[in-house]
């Protein structure tokens, strides 16, 4: 069956656990490697020298088990591979990966997408270059434009005002930006956004195409979408160059671990983003993650990860249907596309910040993110159908109730048009000072601000800061901007 999952995996091409058996998206090479390593210690005289545990503090290995820190260990050792270059079990993961995904190349990260985009843009773009980027970017596509020092031109997404989120970006809007400056050759944008927005890749994919530009998409929260036919369709299938996933987040793998892929038309050249990604990445990746990328494109290939994910779905679709009889409660839904597994919700009468607190305090829920506006949960292949009905019970008994909160006014922000007067990196690496907030309206900014979750940019070097930014600068007392 190998390269079956090129496309989705369809339901009834995995009758049983059996198929796994012959399904060579079943194979785990960088896990079986570990096993082995497991099993078969040697006496060590290398980093990292804690060796295997026995040199770490007795809480550590309380904390998280013997079992941990006698894998925790990087690729340097000959039965595991290495990743830069790529060999041995890592190579065989990452082609399986690639295979999984329909990509001619998948590169393994264990620093998070941040290092992924980071990568892309080190290796794809030069000083003054000009790229065309989605606003809702998440902030680590900037900083790797502050590293090569190419020119932003921004794409605005559609404003959902009323959720204060920005929603999917439209291939008219794309279309007109590269229309009116040929210079720009490379589109970059994120797909879908952090709340489940999605843009139609497709249409953004042949605009691309029709003006010679390359496209880029980051599918960090979309890890998920390769694999069951009721998702949306991964941007590697719609004409993207080249797409990052944060397995990490939804698909199972370890936290920081992500993958990125070229596609199989992709135009970069795959020696530009090996050279980038082994000047950024560590140079100490850790193998638990790396295995861990092994573990989950396993995991949602078998059948055992297709209930899993499966049930996320069946989850989302049962909380959509029992929200929808809460007085006074929403959930975002986008008349163009959604993934359904993510949840923005609001309830009338509060925040989504006060709603967060209730559920956290009163009821013992976590939630992904909450903003004023609203607040994330996410349907996950680790949740269960008790665990969603204790959820709607919960806010079925909160729309009930009366709160009193101290701050009774929930703000909206609003979302802002920037204003770019400066050079990103010009204006990162000009001479600056910090002044008053309030004192900085009209001054040019010389410093990232960016909410996180989901990381989006507010403000950024050379852009002029204005009075709706105000809202967003509740934290800081000053401001750093661009001398005069
Ligand atoms: C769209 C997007 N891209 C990239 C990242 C960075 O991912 P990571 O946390 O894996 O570094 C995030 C993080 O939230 C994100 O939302």
């Amino acid at each position: 069956m190998t390269g079956l999952l090129q496309n989705k995996i369809s339901f009834s091409s995995i009758k049983d656990n059996l198929c796994d058996m012959f399904n060579s998206n079943a194979k785990t090479p960088l896990i079986d490697a570990m096993q082995n390593y497991k099993k078969n210690p040697m006496t060590g005289f290398h980093i990292p020298g804690h060796n295997r545990g026995a040199g770490v503090h007795p809480k550590l290995i309380d904390l998280i088990g013997k079992d941990a820190l006698a894998l925790d260990c990087t690729d340097e050792f000959d039965n595991l591979g290495t990743l830069h270059p790529a060999t041995g079990a890592i190579k065989q993961a990452q082609e399986l990966a690639a295979a999984t995904y329909g990509a001619k190349r998948t590169f393994f990260i264990t620093s998070g997408s941040t290092s992924a985009n980071l990568a892309l843009a080190f290796a794809l773009t030069s000083p003054f270059d000009e790229v065309l980027i989605g606003r809702n970017c998440h902030r680590s596509v900037l900083t790797g434009l502050i590293i090569s020092g190419a020119k932003v031109n921004w794409v605005i997404p559609k404003k959902l005002n009323d959720w204060s989120i920005f929603g999917n970006i439209e291939a008219q809007a794309i279309e007109e930006k590269l229309k009116n400056n040929r210079n720009i050759k490379l589109v970059w944008i994120t797909n879908p956004t952090y709340e489940g927005v999605v843009s139609d890749i497709k249409k953004i994919s042949e605009v691309c195409k029709k003006y010679k530009a390359a496209l880029i998409v980051d599918e960090a929260h979309g890890s998920l979408w390769n694999y069951n036919q009721k998702l949306p369709t991964t941007a590697l299938e719609l004409g993207a160059d080249a797409v990052v996933h944060s397995l990490h987040k939804t698909g199972g793998a370890m936290t920081q671990a992500s993958m990125l892929h070229l596609s199989k038309n992709s135009k970069f050249e795959e020696e530009k983003v090996i050279h980038a990604l082994k000047l950024l990445h560590t140079t100490s990746p850790s193998l638990l993650l790396l295995a861990s990328l092994d573990a989950a494109r396993a995991n949602l290939s078998s059948s055992s990860g297709q209930k899993m994910l499966n049930n996320a779905i069946e989850n989302a679709i049962y909380f959509r249907k029992e929200a929808k009889k809460i007085e006074n409660l929403s959930v975002l839904e986008n008349n163009v596309e959604i993934d359904i597994t993510k949840l923005f919700i609001k309830m009338k009468g509060l925040s989504g910040l006060q709603l967060e607190y209730i559920l956290e305090h009163d009821y013992k829920i976590e939630v992904e993110s909450a903003s004023d506006a609203g607040l994330l949960i996410l349907s996950n292949i680790g949740n269960t159908r008790a665990e969603f009905e204790y959820l709607i019970k919960c806010l079925k008994e909160i729309s009930q109730k009366k709160y009193k909160f101290e701050h009774e006014n929930i703000k909206i922000m609003p979302l802002i048009d920037p204003e770019i007067v400066m050079n990103l990196r010009e204006a990162y690496f000009a001479p600056k000072e910090l002044i008053d907030k309030f004192d900085a309206i009209g001054r040019i900014s010389s410093q990232v601000v960016a909410l996180c979750p989901p990381g989006i940019s507010i403000l950024l070097p050379g852009e002029i800061i204005k009075k709706e930014h105000l809202p967003y600068l509740f934290t800081y007392d000053k401001i750093e901007v661009i001398r005069e």
